[in-house]
Parts: C-alpha cells; structure tokens; sequence
C-alpha cells in the first residue's frame, strides 16, 4: 500500500471524478494498494451528504468498472473512505467544515486534486492557503487545460505557485500514466539495440496519431474554444514526441527526465504565419458514419451555424538539434475519425543496397509501432526470406508483441498508476511548469497564423481518416501515413 493519505477531490461530482477518478482509486483499493487510513474527501459546491455522496459514487463506481470486477465487499470498504463537504470556490462557504474533515481524518499527505474547471483553480488554491490547509506534506494535482495559450497558462500556474512550491504541484497528463507511454521509456533505455540507431542517420521519419472515432461527447461548450490543437496536440501529442526525441534521461527521477523533454520542446522549429501553411492541416467533420451508424457534422453537434473550431489537425514538425535535424515528426489527430486508434511509428531508413535482384520483391524500411490504444502493444517490422523453396524471395512480417498475449493481468487505467504517484511523491509521469510553458510557446505561433488567414479548416466526412490535405501533407514528401496490417 501506499502510504496513509487524506485525497480532497474538488468537482467531486463532475464528469471526470465519476468516469476516471472514482473508478480508478476503487481498483487501487481492490488492489490492496490503499491502506487503511486513506480518505477520500469529495467537496463540490453541490448540497450532498456523505450518504448521498457514496451513493453517487457507487453509480459511478458500477457504470464503469466490469461487473465482474464489482465485488460487494470490496465496493462497500471503498465507500466507506468517502465523505463529503459542499465548498464553494468564490466564498468562504464551507471551508471550515472542511478544515474540521481534514484534522480528522486520514494521513499526513494531504493531496488537492482540482478536478474542476480552469478558472476556479487559482481561487481554490488560494482558499486552500489562507486556510492553512498547506504543509510539507501537502500536493496539489491540476488537470488541463492549464490556460489557453502562454499567458494564461502564466496566470494559472502563477496562482497555483502563490500556494505551492513546484515539487507540491502535480499536472496530470493523463497520456503518461498510459502503460505503453512508460513502455516507450522501458523500450528505449532498458535495450541496446534501439539506441544507438535512434538519430538521424537512421530514422527516416516519425509519425505520431491520435486517433478518435467519439465526437463531442457533450464537452461542445469547452471543445469549441479549444479545437484539437489545444486539446490534444500541446499536451498529450507533444509529450508523446518528446518521450519518443528526448536525450537519455541520466536517471528516471523526476527532474531528470523533465529537463530532456524541456530541450526537446525548445528545440521545436517554430511554425508560424510564414510556414503553416506548408507544415499544417486543420479539418472539421462533417455528417458520416461512425461504427454505430450516421453521426451529425461537427456544426449540428454544436448547434451553431458555423465555427472555425478544427476538430483535426495534421503537422509536420521538425527537431533542430543533432540527432533529430531533418528528421520530420508527422503529427496527427482528430475526432470522428475511421477508429480509434493511437500510435507511434518510426520508420527507419531504407537499406543502402540490395542485393537481392528484382525477383526478391520490393525491401520494406524496418518500423517499430508503438500502439497506445487499443490492443497495445510493440511491433517491429522486419524483411525475412519467404518460407519454402521457391527462391529468395522477402518479406515485410511484424515481429509483434500484444500485450494482452503477453501479459494476462488486466491494464490499468492511467489515472490509478497517476494518483498513487502523487501520493507516493513521485513527479516523473507529470508536467513541469515550464515544459507547458514552452509547449504553448510553440503552439501559440501557430494558432494564431490559423486565426490570420481567410481559409477556415478543411471539411472531412466523419468516419474517414481526415480531409485530404492531410494525406497529401505526408504524400508530398513520398511518404504515406502507416496503416497496420
Ligand atoms: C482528453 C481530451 O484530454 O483526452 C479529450 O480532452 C479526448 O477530447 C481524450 O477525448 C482522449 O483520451 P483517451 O485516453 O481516451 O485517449
């Protein structure tokens, strides 16, 4: 188990506590991984009982964990940390019931996980500090969007720091508590064959996509200020490219991996009004199909006769360092995609010489995909001799490795490995300041190009890979998006 522990989860009610954090801590504690005194305090500016509060959580408990997971015992022990106070963020109301709950209850570390809208984070966090709720022991966890762009994410994390030193504050991407994101790392620096051909010499290009078949899924309000640049791209997609280019860490402490991802932000060419054209696509879907059948348009989910919002966006990005220069990063993702797929890919280059004649068949370049989700897993594209004896001919076969083959236990969500580490004190799995800094630092330039130009983004039909444009962006180079199989 972890050690004891007092977690106050202000937007106890919300939509993020009720499908991730609820669920998540109940399969930590049917894990025996929390001890006996760790409490739960749900705070909300909702009226609620500590019944009527472990009622919620029972139903959000039994939607989203598999029936047969649901143990009677077991769900009503969990229940039985939970307790509630109803605070409200921009008053006094409730904060002392709340410092009477905290004397009372659970162990020293005390985390604040903000699971509530950006603009309450820095009021709640000064309400926690003028209480004298902070000490040594004391974490706070934010969940994006931390800002909009570089200056308020500025002025969140300026606020939240009034509070907390930088080792108390935990920004959650949720990408990196993903099993296969930490076996990116595990690939990378737990082998020496990748290595030493992980450069330019020998990698030919690497793309990135993040692809989703969902659409809204009722966050239209949110979505429609963000687009998928700022939902997706400045955090999950640049902290995947960041794992995949950084430098080796010298060890898996937290700072020491955070400054390699910090060089390898800093080190991304800009992209501006001057190139993003070449460099991006946006799109933004219209009526099609999904796997449940005819989906509406981005417009109709949103009820708004028109919005400039792109649901998808492609990039190609570049690295300006030594191992990384010329190397072209592809990027991509979307909503109401073909399917739900997330992976990385990195081609390597083609042999310098083949010498095996025409009759051998084309010599494929050697790609390692790192899926993400779903069935994760590694594969690694190799060229072999086709079996039996009619001659040399090659080839392309993976050498694959599904996890859910390999290993038969279950995959943890992101969010169990994610809130144990805050517990734990570990930072490594989260953002530092100023790697949000500087991921808004690039992407900023570039949102505001979109904003200056007359062309809105490009019309895609759900349900297809993206508009065209984003196929002839790789397709330009002569390279294609990887496809499995
Ligand atoms: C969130 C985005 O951060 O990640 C959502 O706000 C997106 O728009 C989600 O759907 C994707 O996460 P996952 O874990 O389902 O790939």
């Amino acid at each position: 188990p972890v050690p004891p522990f007092t977690l106050v989860i202000f937007g106890a009610t919300g939509d993020l506590a009720q499908r991730k954090l609820l669920p998540a801590l109940f399969h930590r504690d049917l894990a025996g991984q929390l001890p006996d005194e760790g409490s739960i305090i749900g705070t909300s500016r909702r009226d609620l009982s500590d019944e009527e509060f472990q009622a919620f959580a029972r139903k959000a408990i039994a939607d989203h964990v598999p029936s047969h997971e649901l143990e009677d015992e077991a769900l009503g022990r969990f229940l039985n940390r939970l307790s509630y106070v109803s605070t409200d963020a921009g008053s006094d109301r409730g904060w002392d019931k709340l410092g009477e709950r905290l004397s009372g209850e659970g162990g020293p570390i005390r985390v604040f996980y903000l699971a509530t809208g950006p603009d309450l984070f820095g009021p709640i966090c000064q309400r926690i500090g003028s209480h004298g709720f902070v000490d040594e022991h004391t974490r706070v966890v934010v969940e994006k969007p931390i800002g909009k762009d570089l200056e308020s994410a500025r002025a969140v994390n300026d606020a939240v720091g009034k509070v907390f030193p930088e080792e108390s504050v935990y920004r959650i991407d949720h990408y990196l508590g993903k099993e296969t994101v930490q076996n990116l790392m595990a690939l990378r620096f737990a082998n020496a064959l990748f290595e030493p051909v992980w450069n330019a010499a020998h990698i030919d290009h690497v793309q990135i996509t993040v692809a989703e078949s969902l659409g809204l899924e009722g966050r239209a309000g949110y979505y429609d200020t963000a687009g998928a640049m700022r939902d997706m791209v400045q955090n999950h997609i640049l902290q995947l490219l960041c794992l995949v280019a950084m430098e080796p860490p010298t060890s898996i402490a937290a700072d020491s991996v955070r400054d390699e991802k910090l060089k390898v932000l800093k080190s991304l060419v800009p992209i501006d009004s001057t190139n993003a054209a070449a460099l991006t696509v946006r799109g933004q879907y219209r009526a099609g199909a999904s796997a449940g059948g005819a989906v509406p348009g981005y417009l109709e989910e949103l009820g708004a006769p028109s919005s400039r919002t792109a649901t998808f966006v492609a990039l190609k990005a570049e690295i300006a360092n030594w191992r990384w220069a010329g190397v072209p990063f592809y990027l991509r993702t979307g909503k109401r995609l073909a399917s739900r797929v997330s992976e990385i890919v990195v081609t390597f280059r083609k042999i310098p010489h083949s010498m095996f004649g025409s009759d051998a068949g084309d010599i494929e370049s050697n790609r390692l995909v790192i899926r993400l989700q779903p069935d994760e897993g590694v594969k690694l594209w190799l060229m072999i001799k086709d079996p039996g004896p009619g001659g040399m001919r090659l080839q392309h076969v993976p050498l694959d490795m599904t996890f859910a083959e390999a290993f038969k236990a279950r995959n943890p969500d992101a969010y169990e490995r994610l809130i144990l580490d805050v517990v734990r004190g570990n930072q490594t799995l989260f953002m530092r300041r100023d790697e949000v800094e500087a991921a808004w630092t690039w992407v900023d330039p570039i949102i505001d190009a979109w904003r200056d130009t007359t062309e809105g983004p490009k019309p895609y039909t759900a349900g297809t890979w993206g508009p065209s444009a984003a196929i002839a962006l790789i397709e330009r180079d002569g390279r294609t998006w990887y496809e499995d199989g």
